[in-house]
């Protein structure tokens, strides 16, 4: 059994997330599979709501306030996600963290928000072209990886892992299914002394950063690789579909 999850970023507006739904469709032999969508937030209810949505394909939010309510213009608290029909949560997204200077303690605090609300976190790392040129791909990710764990008070709490080479994502540069088992397993080990074997050996450890129709079955089959996130190839039904089927 896989994950595989779609990160639509700022793309698909309510109605094109209604047109995605009609047109995406999970084989039945693929049920065993998880299928997330992360719709961007204006998108959510109506991926919720959207008859055509095949009830497997669960829904997140890509990104989170970490209070629950207040002066925080702009902004979308955990609780707010939930009731508008989000299971998941993107935390600590590169993206975040590079354009918008999302801080390791903002990602810390935003665990803490989702799991307060009995969402799932998925906690984004990854390390930029610079930091894995000088040989810190380790000490990068494992960082990250500390320091939100230090929000998960108890190891029967559910999370996932995304590791997302900066350099990778929406660049067309895959990492080599040897990068993603390397990053993993270094990951894996973490997690094993953080919360034991047992926990370690069912956190999901996704891998992102190009991931397409193409290259989708030999990551997917590397070492400690248990599913994908997929930005720019999960737009479209037909790739995403065809990405869920990788995982066969
Ligand atoms: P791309 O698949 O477009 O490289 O994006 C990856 C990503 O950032 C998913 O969260």
């Amino acid at each position: 059994m896989a994950v595989i999850a779609g990160n639509w970023k700022m793309h698909m507006a309510p109605e094109e997330a209604r047109t995605f739904f009609s047109a995406f469709e999970i084989d039945e032999m693929m049920a065993d599979n998880e299928v997330l969508i992360f719709p961007p937030a204006i998108s959510l209810l109506a991926a919720y709501k959207c008859e055509n949505r095949d009830p497997r394909v669960q829904l997140g939010i890509q990104n989170v306030h970490w209070e629950n309510s207040g002066a925080f213009t702009g902004e979308i608290s955990a609780e707010m996600a939930a009731s508008a029909g989000a299971s998941y949560a993107l935390v600590g997204h590169s993206e975040r963290r590079q354009l918008f200077g999302e801080t390791d303690e903002q990602v810390a605090l935003k665990v803490a928000a989702v799991l307060r609300q009995d969402l799932i976190p998925v906690i984004c790392v990854g390390e930029t072209l610079e930091e894995r040129e000088a040989g810190r791909v380790s000490e990068v990710i494992l960082t990250q990886l500390d320091l939100a764990l230090a929000s998960i008070p108890d190891p029967e709490i559910r999370f996932l892992i995304a590791y997302e080479p900066v350099w990778a994502i929406g660049t067309g540069k895959t990492a080599t299914p040897k990068d993603a088992a390397g990053a993993h397993g270094t990951l894996r080990n973490r997690l094993e002394q953080a919360i034991g074997v047992t926990a370690a050996a069912r956190t999901e450890i996704l891998y992102g950063g190009s991931v397409k129709p193409s290259n989708a079955t030999e990551l997917l089959a590397a070492q400690d690789v248990d599913g994908v996130l997929v930005g720019g190839a999960s737009v479209n039904p037909q790739s995403f579909a065809e990405i869920t089927r990788a995982a066969g």
